[in-house]
């Protein structure tokens, strides 16, 4: 795996919670998992008891020769995991960018850098995997290198890639007459089919031309960037359509378990449910709210991201305040969303909390001291959060689209059926119509406390999702014999 965040190392979002989890499955079922990182400054090389492996090695960015050291740990003790470090490009406070919200403007080299640095670092280390698996856009180019570049280097022959899309909406797109020599590719190389992307030089548009197979992290969201949701990349997906896979992701109940989760005030579970009020508690104190069991909490921890739907949430607070709820709300990210917020917790300072910080163990609070969670997304590619609130008995309210339409059913009161409250129109009154309506079964114990029991039953599993991994990884291997022996052949 060639990823650019990783749990427990380094975390923005749910592609960490993917890159640390998925391995620990795979190597269950007897494979050989190793992951490649950038070192950034975060990482904390005393408490990950990092080890320096005897190598310098050096990758062209440019016309400059950068060099690098790979430090290496592992992770759950028997998964190798291995650092990329390089002082220019990582050693900053920030991952991708500063705190203003703004990416680092040498983004572009940083990412060239690491793709370079991770395919000589497999080199030196001598381990010649079936598959390489690149997430997201700044390993997008690694699948086109191994085709130009290296496509004569016999390490890599019997190599495939596999190109995973967490979110098409990023996908590092650069003006090509510096970006390509900047990366090493030849102006051949620079055609519709390839590298090219609408007169840009776009590192997404790299990985989907060139991976051996393409996949993304849920059925519906596979579907969805065929077509409308595909941000210009949808002819292209459309030419791959057989390689495309739709793969949903799966949480790690391990961690994710209210029953002994050391980040709470109390442990519960679905058959002992009560210590969820004193969790519930505990928030509305921390929060500075009144305490009160009837009060309806909501929660919400995300990225402040246009994504998240939070044009409604804003919106909605304001809508819904003559109800008796209290709503918190945690993320990072955009400023102006930040912003928003925070200024409808001072118009409403008993009934609204922000928190504008990255921070695990509030996150865990939430999840497990809120009745209900928002995620009005306006598309989400898989969603983890809203299966992570399912675990603690957290009832989402989502809007129907990506993974939140894979994972969440809207409850229905006649036949007791359903793990959450769902809208299938990004519209505001929608939004505020399932809020209320979540409100209005809140005050219905039976159907509430079914409901929750549903929540608890939901299980998203890596297990489930981990055979169709392996038959993808299969797939892909022999794409890649069988154009192997073309190439010979030719
Ligand atoms: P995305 O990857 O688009 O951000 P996901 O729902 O897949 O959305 O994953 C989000 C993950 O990041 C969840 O594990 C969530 O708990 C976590 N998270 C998001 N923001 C914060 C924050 N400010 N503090 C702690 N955890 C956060
Ligand atoms: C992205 C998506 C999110 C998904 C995560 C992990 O950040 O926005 O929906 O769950 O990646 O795949």
């Amino acid at each position: 795996m060639v990823s650019s965040e990783c749990v427990p190392y380094v975390k923005v979002g749910g592609l960490a919670d993917v890159v640390g989890t998925l391995p620990k499955y795979l190597k269950k079922q007897g494979h050989d998992v190793r992951i490649i990182l950038p070192k950034y400054r975060i990482i904390d090389g005393v408490k990950y008891n990092l080890k320096i492996l005897p190598y310098r090695l050096t990758v062209k960015v440019g016309k400059e020769q950068e060099s690098f050291r790979i430090k290496t740990c592992f992770l759950d003790d028997n998964i190798p995991v291995y650092f990329i470090e390089n002082m220019r490009y990582f050693n900053r406070l920030g991952i991708y960018g500063d705190d203003s919200g703004i990416g680092y403007g040498d983004n572009r080299e940083r990412y060239i850098f690491f793709s370079k640095a991770a395919i000589e670092a497999v080199k030196a280390i001598m381990f010649r995997p079936d598959v390489i698996h690149c997430h997201d856009w700044h390993t997008g180019l690694i699948p086109a290198y191994l085709k130009t570049t290296h496509a004569d280097d016999g390490f890599f022959w019997n190599t495939s890639t596999i190109y995973t899309i967490h979110n098409i909406s990023y996908q590092g797109s650069f003006e090509a007459p510096t970006t390509l020599p900047m990366a090493g590719f030849s102006w051949e190389d620079y055609k519709s089919d390839k590298l090219e992307f609408y007169n840009t030089f776009n590192f997404m548009k790299a990985g989907l031309a060139y991976a051996d197979i393409i996949s993304t992290v849920s059925p519906t969201y596979a579907k969805e960037i065929q077509g409308v949701a595909g941000n210009g990349m949808e002819v292209v997906l459309q030419t791959r359509k057989k390689d495309v896979f739709g793969i949903l992701n799966g949480v790690d109940y391990s961690y994710w378990n209210p029953e002994n989760d050391n980040n709470l005030i109390a442990n519960y579970s679905a058959s002992n449910v009560e210590n969820k009020k004193l969790c519930k508690k505990y928030l509305q104190g921390k929060c500075d709210f009144a305490i009160d069991e009837k009060t309806f909490v909501i929660g919400c921890v995300s990225r402040f991201d246009e994504q998240k739907g939070f044009d409604l949430i804003i919106d909605a607070i304001k809508k819904i305040q003559h109800l008796n709820i209290q709503i918190v709300i945690l993320g990072s990210g955009n400023t102006t969303i930040r912003d928003g917020l925070l200024y409808l917790k001072h118009l409403y300072p008993q009934k609204v909390s922000v928190w504008t910080n990255y921070n695990e163990p509030l996150s865990h609070q939430i999840y497990a001291g809120a009745d209900a969670f928002l995620m009005p997304s306006k598309f989400e590619p898989c969603g983890l959060s809203q299966i992570i609130s399912l675990a603690y008995g957290t009832i989402p309210i989502v809007n129907k689209t990506g993974g939140l339409a894979d994972t969440i059913s809207n409850f229905s009161k006649d036949n007791t059926s359903g793990n959450g409250v769902v809208f299938d129109l990004y519209k505001g009154e929608q939004f505020v119509d399932s809020i209320i309506n979540a409100y209005n079964l809140y005050q219905n114990k039976l159907l509430w406390n079914k409901l929750m029991n549903n929540a608890f039953l939901s299980n998203y599993s890596w297990d489930k999702s981990i055979k169709q991994y392996e038959n993808m990884y299969n797939t892909a291997v022999e794409k890649r014999t069988a154009y192997t022996i073309y190439q010979i052949q030719k």
